[in-house]
């Protein structure tokens, strides 16, 4: 039994993907309810989206971007192979699962940068409110205009980028539902032991 198991996912992989989940979950259902928790949450995801991009080239051999990030060759390859019901195995992530991740960081990314300059501008709190020249235009005139537009603005961006991440990760989901019966392997369980089957 125990030749037949490979050693896929590091901790470090498996701990920050787990953790992610966890706080974005935070942060979204805390986005309309508490300011600190939400905010706390949110550096949280930021701090794991840094680790993940520095892991990306210093960690084990398939947590690596060169690992999992294929030309367009190889992903429509993998896409037409897929479509004809016979998908090609990757020990690692497949090259479609590589581009979703790529989609789910820079939209993570973009919800938290999205937050901060909201929390400045709305609240005159977090980093960017120490940063003036970031947050221009950072002081309400008198009429209140300036600053309000640039709320507004903020508020909508971080909006639309929480709920598209949101809508990635029911994609995501799904990808990971049907890879696992298309391979007949228990994906999500392979990212809490670190480990999958040997498969051919
Ligand atoms: C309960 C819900 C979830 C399950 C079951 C799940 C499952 C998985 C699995 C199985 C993989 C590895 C895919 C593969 O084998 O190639 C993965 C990777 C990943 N997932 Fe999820 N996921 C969930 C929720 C989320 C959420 C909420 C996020 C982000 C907000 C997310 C972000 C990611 C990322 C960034 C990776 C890449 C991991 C890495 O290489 O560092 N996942 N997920
Ligand atoms: C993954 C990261 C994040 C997600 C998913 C997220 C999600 C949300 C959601 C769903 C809302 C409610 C939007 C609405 O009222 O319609 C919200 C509001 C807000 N978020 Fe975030 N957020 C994230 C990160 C951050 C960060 C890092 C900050 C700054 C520290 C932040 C600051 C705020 C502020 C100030 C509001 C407005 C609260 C209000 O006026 O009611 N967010 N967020």
């Amino acid at each position: 039994m125990a030749a037949n198991r490979i050693k896929v996912w590091d901790p470090a992989v498996r701990l920050f993907h787990w953790a992610l989940v966890v706080l974005f979950a935070v942060a979204y259902l805390s986005g309309e309810e508490s300011e600190a928790l939400h905010a706390y949450a949110g550096y949280g995801v930021l701090g794991l989206i840094g680790f993940r991009l520095v892991w990306g080239f210093l960690g084990t051999k398939h947590a690596r971007f060169s690992d999992f990030l294929y030309g367009p060759t190889a992903t429509l390859r993998y896409a037409r192979a897929l479509m004809a019901g016979k998908p090609i195995h990757y020990l690692g992530h497949n090259p479609i699962g590589g581009w979703m991740i790529v989609l789910l960081l820079l939209s993570l990314f973009g919800a938290c940068w999205s937050g901060l300059k909201l929390y400045a501008i709305e609240e005159g709190k977090g980093p960017l409110a120490r940063v003036p020249a970031i947050i221009a235009p950072a002081k309400a005139d008198e009429a209140g205009g300036a600053d309000e537009a640039g709320e507004e603005f903020w508020e909508e961006v971080h909006e639309v980028l929480s709920n598209l991440t949101l809508a990635l990760v029911f994609i995501h989901i799904a990808g990971v539902v049907v890879a696992s019966r298309l391979h007949r392997e228990n994906l999500a369980r392979a990212m809490v032991t670190g480990y999958k089957e040997k498969q051919d």
